[in-house]
């Protein structure tokens, strides 16, 4: 049968598509694929592709998506299906008031990290003392950058530290202080817990170690286990190794008021007493879901 024009039109140029249409239907392919938030991120999958704050999509869902722009979010939603996190498609993630350079050399920070930072805020706000203060383990640099920014006008004389053993990750950690203009406020160091510091003390440290079981690791969600670095994740075989050996070290680090802030998993509250260290337990502080995540030692 002959088709007529407008048929063979149809089968061969689809319609343009238009935000609100996309924004539901990537959505909904997230969702069925297992991701966790699905809608949030097809937002951020489309806001990005089109750079614009998400809240902007829901303001125009008539707005054609032209060709090149279809192709991008297309092409990462791709990439999202396979449990790949975006941060890592994206190469960007956002904590507290910073945009940071991301790529699978670095845990992509958490929401929950975001206290610890909030805890150390408090206390050098609240210890004038505090001059000096180290991220041990820094990653993507996101503590110790988030304390530089936001104490860049209050306290402009405190000296950061930071170190990471992966040399890729402290590589990712200075160029996202020279990318935030930080660059000349930290200085970062390459090696194995404070082994970049020998002799020196700080009044503040902060360190989110990794701190997951062996035999959690294979069971967490696919975007954590296949695609985040096992160095930041993997605290032994109990998850409480490097915990251990940051409190067994720390004291010999520590000039007073010698706070050291630290962010744990999980369950792991009930055991910090029988770890040995001649640091106190100050306080703990839960998270958003209830957790006791950050717990404040002093010499
Ligand atoms: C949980 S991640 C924390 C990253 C970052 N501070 C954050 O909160 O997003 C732990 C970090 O510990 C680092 N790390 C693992 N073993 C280490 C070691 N022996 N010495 C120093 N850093 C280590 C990893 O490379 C990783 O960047």
């Amino acid at each position: 049968m002959k088709k007529s024009r407008g048929a063979v039109l149809k089968e061969t140029k689809p319609g343009p598509e238009r935000v609100g249409k996309v924004l539901r239907e990537i959505g909904s392919r997230l969702q069925t694929a297992g991701v966790d938030r699905p809608q949030l991120e097809s937002e951020l999958i489309l806001s990005q592709a089109l750079s614009i704050p998400a809240a902007q999509l829901y303001l125009e869902p008539e707005r054609i998506l032209e060709n090149s722009i279809r192709a991008q979010i297309e092409s990462w939603t791709q990439e999202r299906l396979t449990r790949k996190p975006l941060a890592y498609i994206i190469g960007k993630a956002w904590f507290r008031e910073i945009e940071l350079e991301i790529n699978p050399a670095v845990l992509i920070p958490r929401p929950e990290t975001e206290l610890l930072v909030e805890q150390a805020l408090r206390i050098i706000q609240s210890e004038t003392a505090v001059k000096t203060i180290l991220d041990l383990a820094t990653g993507s640099g996101a503590i110790i950058l988030s304390l530089a920014r936001e104490l860049e006008k209050s306290n402009p004389d405190l000296q950061f530290f930071a170190s990471d053993i992966s040399g890729r990750a402290l590589s990712l950690a200075r160029k996202n202080a020279q990318r935030l203009r930080l660059g000349d406020r930290i200085q970062f160091r390459a090696g194995d817990w404070f082994q970049p510091f020998p002799g020196q003390k700080f009044h503040l440290i902060v360190c989110n170690p990794p701190y997951i079981s062996e035999e959690e690791l294979p069971g967490l969600m696919p975007e954590v286990s296949r695609y985040e670095p096992k160095l930041a994740l993997n605290g032994g075989k109990q998850g409480l190794e490097l915990i251990q050996k940051v409190l067994a070290e720390a004291p010999d680090h520590l000039d007073r008021p010698g706070r050291l802030v630290l962010e744990i998993g999980m369950g792991q509250a009930e055991k910090l007493p029988e770890i040995k260290t001649s640091l106190k337990l100050q306080k703990l502080v839960k998270d958003f879901a209830g957790i006791d995540r950050i717990a404040i030692f002093r010499l």
